[in-house]
């Protein structure tokens, strides 16, 4: 049996209350009554566009909900046809980037739809003679695009289409370039990579996460913030399974690489990092580095706890995958409960308890 009934009045409860709504009762018994006659129902607008926000707030994984409140969703739950859900995500791309004055954005879909990527954005990998080409995050992706007839070029950051599937019906959808902001990540005094153009893209829209509000799944509600600097530099360019760049950065500053103690990584990671700050701003694109985040996330718990609401936290991903002991965060516990509306991975909806999520830190 599903809770669906019980998770529609929590939420209910808690909107009224939050926004100081009237006419709660009425609204919770025609809920009840939808869902006795067709076994769920339909949210308001108002409804969906408040449960997203709660759902970022609950995200126990992300230090930037400060701007929780500031969320911007569009609702497209009626989006028809394939062309239809095209358009929106193109828009959602768009209106996200907003020319690199990047806007918090979440637009709901149909629950028909499938979305299989990660995010909007990313860029494919391919497995070649000498190693992998590109990120070799996206080598299923995109292997499957590839055996759906779609080819890359095979350079290091190639946008992989859009794969959309619809009554079991899967197309490929190549974002338009002029959509896809991109950033040189250029270091202002070294040449930090040899002489090869590195770059990101500019905006992260996670496109692979089940929204749930009042009992409600939304399977494909693509969503993004901006980056932290750290999620490109101390991750995306440097983990040894993704672009694994510290080597050749390390060598570009002519760093003792012959044993660890030299720090050398660690040297190679600051000015790596260095490097994509002052390149997104430079390019006039919204990032956070990880201590203001770090800071504005402090303001959020204050925020939180002046409500009467504890914030709850995955303090593995909160910290900072560079000068952890440098934040608050990582002097602190958090209780990593999972409070709902929120956001699930694909294959894992739990049922509601308390529980802590496995899983890699992205
Ligand atoms: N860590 C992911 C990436 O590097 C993005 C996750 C969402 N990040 C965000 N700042 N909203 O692509």
């Amino acid at each position: 049996m599903s809770n669906i009934r019980s998770e529609a009045e929590q939420f209910l409860n808690t909107y009224y209350e939050e926004l100081g709504l009237e006419g709660i009762a009425n609204r919770i018994s025609e809920v009840i009554r939808e869902i006795e006659r067709t076994g769920t129902y339909r949210q308001t607008e108002e409804e969906l566009t408040y449960g997203a926000k709660l759902a970022w707030r609950n995200s126990n994984r992300c230090i930037g909900r400060l701007a929780w409140e500031q969320l911007h969703v569009i609702d497209a739950r009626d989006a028809a046809t394939r062309e239809d859900v095209i358009d929106v995500l193109l828009s959602h791309i768009e209106y996200a980037t907003n020319g690199g004055r990047i806007r918090s954005t979440l637009t709901v879909l149909p629950e028909t739809v499938h979305l299989l990527n990660h995010q909007l954005i990313r860029y494919a990998g391919y497995e070649s003679e000498e190693g992998v080409i590109g990120d070799p995050a996206s080598l299923a992706l995109t292997e499957l695009c590839e055996s759906l007839g779609w080819r890359g070029a095979r350079t290091d950051f190639d946008v992989l289409p859009l794969v959309i599937e619809i009554d079991g019906v899967r197309s490929l959808h190549e974002i338009p370039e002029e959509l896809v902001l991109e950033v040189d990540i250029i270091h202002p005094e070294h040449d930090l990579f040899g002489g090869t153009k590195i770059k990101w893209y500019a905006v992260p829209m996670i496109s692979d996460m089940i929204l749930e509000i009042g009992g409600i799944r939304y399977p494909c509600a693509p969503f993004n913030g901006w980056y932290m600097g750290t999620e490109i530099g101390a991750r995306n360019l440097a983990d040894a399974d993704r672009y694994d760049l510290l080597p050749t950065v390390a060598r570009s500053l002519g760093l003792n690489t012959s044993k660890d103690r030299t720090l050398w990584k660690d040297r190679a990671l600051i000015e790596l990092n260095g490097a994509v700050l002052d390149s997104f701003e430079r390019a006039g694109i919204t990032i956070v580095d990880h201590h203001t985040a770090a800071r504005q996330f402090a303001r959020f718990e204050k925020n939180e706890n002046a409500c009467g609401r504890d914030v709850t936290g995955e303090w593995a991903w909160l910290v900072p995958p560079i000068s952890g002991a440098s934040t608050h965060m990582f002097h602190k516990d958090y209780s990593n409960e999972t409070k709902r509306p929120n956001f699930f991975p694909r294959e894992a909806v739990p049922v509601r308890c308390p529980f802590s999520m496995a899983g890699e830190r992205t």
